[in-house]
């Protein structure tokens, strides 16, 4: 017997037994999924990395340095299905991508319905999510849906360490509020003695606040959070960062 004939021999011994095992649906099903997956992930390993969903097109917010204010394009919140469409199709292809939920918007706004969709993700089996804000609407009932939400990476955007360049930076914002909610959520995640989200306080450096840096990270080196700071960069030329190479292709990018 040729070598040809042998293989098909076995192979149809394979799909033999593969057939009787397709005669229950929920099997067939499940056989259909790992097929697909596997495919995909053989042939189709393109599929990124990190995807960003704008959740919501507005804000609380008017900061300086976001191009948020001067958004043309029509604003609003993310319909639920077609949330719901774009988490299924991560969940069956790549369920490790890194999913964003804010782009240009402030998604704690979307409260209860932010609480779904970030719970919504975690059970469909996405495994890294991460939710950047500016903090000011983060109360205690929102401290408590957010840490029962599932969510991996909770990013704080505070840009100022005195109230009076915090509050000239991020426009409608209040520094010892934001301040203060932050300090509340590290302490209910300790009282409720959770790993996750893990909490970064980022701190993007502009000519306004480059002075206050270095008390910034005394100050939040002292606190149960990552300290993440953003060198100064012009984000779809809403500011002039001079030490950046304007040769240079750059995409924006929260
Ligand atoms: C657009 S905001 C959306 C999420 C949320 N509203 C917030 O403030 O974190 C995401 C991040 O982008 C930063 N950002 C906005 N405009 C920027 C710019 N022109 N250059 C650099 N970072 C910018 C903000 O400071 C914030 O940290
Ligand atoms: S940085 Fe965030 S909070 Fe500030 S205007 Fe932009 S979207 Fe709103």
């Amino acid at each position: 017997m040729s070598k040809t004939r042998k293989n098909n021999k076995k192979g149809a011994l394979v799909m033999a037994k593969t057939n009787h095992y397709l005669t229950s649906v929920s099997n067939r099903t499940e056989f259909l999924k790992k097929v697909e997956k596997n495919v995909i992930n053989r042939y189709h390993s393109v599929f990124p990395k990190q995807i960003i969903i704008e959740t919501t097109g507005f804000s609380n917010m008017k900061c300086i340095h976001c191009g948020h204010k001067t958004m043309k394009r029509k604003k609003g919140n993310m319909d639920i299905n077609l949330y719901k469409k774009i988490i299924d199709e991560i969940a069956l292809k790549a369920p490790e991508t890194e999913v964003w939920l804010t782009l240009y918007g402030e998604a704690l706004l979307l409260r209860y319905k932010l609480y779904y969709m970030i719970k919504y993700a975690r059970e469909k089996g996405l495994k890294y999510l991460i939710l950047n804000t500016n903090g000011m609407l983060l109360d205690d009932e929102m401290i408590n849906l957010i840490l029962e939400s599932g969510l991996d990476r909770f990013i704080f955007s505070l840009d100022g360490f005195t109230r009076e360049t915090y509050n000239s930076i991020r426009v409608h914002g209040d520094k010892d509020t934001v301040y203060g909610n932050v300090l509340n959520l590290i302490a209910e995640k300790n009282e409720k003695g959770l790993e996750k989200p893990y909490i970064e306080v980022q701190y993007s450096v502009m000519d306004e606040n480059e002075d206050e840096l270095k008390d910034f990270i005394d100050y939040w080196s002292k606190h149960d959070v990552f300290i993440k700071i953003r060198e100064k960069f012009t984000w779809c030329s809403t500011v002039e960062a001079n030490n950046l190479d304007k040769n240079q292709e750059r995409i924006a990018c929260p």
